[in-house]
């Protein structure tokens, strides 16, 4: 068997979700170490005792100041957008008419595909995310792009062609038949090849025909262990938009509702601007709510209230960069925008709330708990190293830190990025390290 250990500072969360100012449901390990076994989580525990086990030539990376956590999860980022983030001055519609539907036709072209690809993923390894679920183009030779370079780096990745039939350009829009057939050939070449999934992934109720949702809910009774993932109440104008295209329907989420793409496999992101009923609905459907903070900002959508969500009938919410609509790669630079967000509506977001979401939560939002964002034996050795002195400002502002954790996750979060990170392993494997 391959064996690899990695000895820092180890910081993994349990579930279930921890509740404001819970600080129990987190292990620490000073000196810890994590041990992995052809890929997989063997033993985690104090370094010392542990490393007395291994057999004599197991490589061990030492980070003595390194916090090691599992690797983030990004649960909502388009892989087609990396070369339109930062494009300026429009809201919703706008933005993708006039960047995000231009750039994306590009992605018809294999070559283009396959060489933003290894860029998508560099990009992902650096900033220390090891899984993320990711809307492709329209065109299935781009999600074949991106499972291709997945599977090259041993990344666990989930991800769909987009569906869209209409309101785009001739160009990026399939049928609801070969929308259909196409994910149905996607599902038999990539879901389930080792660590790949397939998701089922109309791109929102604008851009399909009542027609194409219900391929896509056909897709999702003849496949039920698929996610979905979609767009939800996102822009005022595309949520009257929606109303004009669908009048039958009580509302935005009731559109997926009526084709049966709701539920616990189901990701919304955005859920910005929800009816009080809608809210319940989707806490009555278990359906996941993907928060975008840097995106929302950006494209001036509005403010996700975290502390709402969490009330009861709780919303089950996950966080995510939503790159190229968000701004960063970096979860942590999406964490500190969260923040920013829950701030600005008077509410707090603790550093460990903040982290925990970032792994263990949006595990669960994938339906992959104790797969992945955790640290827990038999989860995939997928970790992240941060260190919280990485820029000289962090590193003047923790010398005023006394050994505080959270304090330092909370440096981390809001003056770290990629420079931060020291190491990302995916399946015990070495993919990124800082120079
Ligand atoms: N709604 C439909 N498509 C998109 C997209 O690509 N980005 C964002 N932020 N919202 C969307
Ligand atoms: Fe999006």
């Amino acid at each position: 068997p391959a064996w690899r250990a990695v000895r820092g500072r180890v910081l993994t969360f349990l579930a279930p979700p921890l509740g404001a100012g819970d600080g129990a449901s987190y292990r620490y390990l000073a000196d810890g170490l994590v041990l992995a076994r052809d890929g997989r989580i063997a033993a985690v525990g104090e370094a010392s005792p542990l490393l007395a086990t291994l057999p004599a030539d197991t490589p061990v990376d030492h980070y003595p100041d390194g916090l090691v956590l599992p690797g983030f999860i990004d649960p909502h980022i388009h892989f087609p957008q990396t070369q339109v983030i930062a494009s300026y001055g429009a809201q919703l519609l706008e933005w993708l008419e006039r960047y995000t539907f231009v750039e994306e036709q590009r992605f018809a072209d294999a070559a283009h595909a396959a060489e933003q690809a290894v860029f998508f993923f560099d990009e992902l390894a650096r900033n220390g995310t090891t899984t993320a679920l990711a809307f492709c183009s329209v065109h299935p030779v781009s999600a074949d792009a991106f499972f291709t370079e997945a599977e090259r780096r041993g990344m666990g990745m989930l991800g769909g062609k987009v569906m869209m039939d209409r309101n785009a350009p001739p160009a990026l829009t399939d049928t609801a038949q070969s929308g259909y057939d196409e994910t149905k050939a996607l599902i038999e070449r990539w879901h389930g090849r080792g660590r790949q999934r397939v998701a089922i992934t109309p791109r929102f109720a604008v851009t399909s025909t009542p027609e194409q949702l219900a391929a896509a809910g056909a897709l999702k009774r003849e496949h039920p262990d698929l996610l979905v993932q979609t767009h939800l109440s996102e822009n005022h104008a595309e949520i009257e938009t929606v109303r004009r295209l669908f009048p039958e329907a009580t509302g935005y989420l009731d559109v997926y509702d009526r084709f049966g793409l709701t539920g616990e496999r189901s990701l919304f992101g955005h859920c910005i601007h929800l009816t009080e009923a809608e809210r319940r609905r989707m806490a009555e459907t278990g359906s996941v709510a993907v928060f975008c903070p840097t995106s929302n900002l950006f494209i001036g959508s509005g403010l996700f209230e975290m502390g709402q969500a969490r009330e009861a009938p709780a919303m089950r919410v996950a966080v995510a960069t939503d790159v190229g609509g968000g701004t960063s790669f970096s979860m942590l630079r999406t964490l500190a925008e969260g923040y920013k967000v829950q701030q600005l509506l008077g509410r707090n977001w603790s550093a460990l709330e903040a982290f925990h979401l970032a792994t263990a939560g949006n595990a669960a939002a994938l339906g992959l708990a104790g797969e992945i964002g955790t640290l827990e034996p038999g989860a995939f050795a997928d970790l992240v190293v941060l260190d919280a002195r990485a820029t000289p400002v962090m590193a003047n502002r923790m010398a005023r830190i006394d050994g505080d954790l959270e304090e330092e996750l909370f440096v981390l979060m809001t003056l770290g990025d990629d420079r931060a990170v020291r190491a990302t392993y995916a399946a015990g494997r070495l993919i990124h390290a800082a120079s």
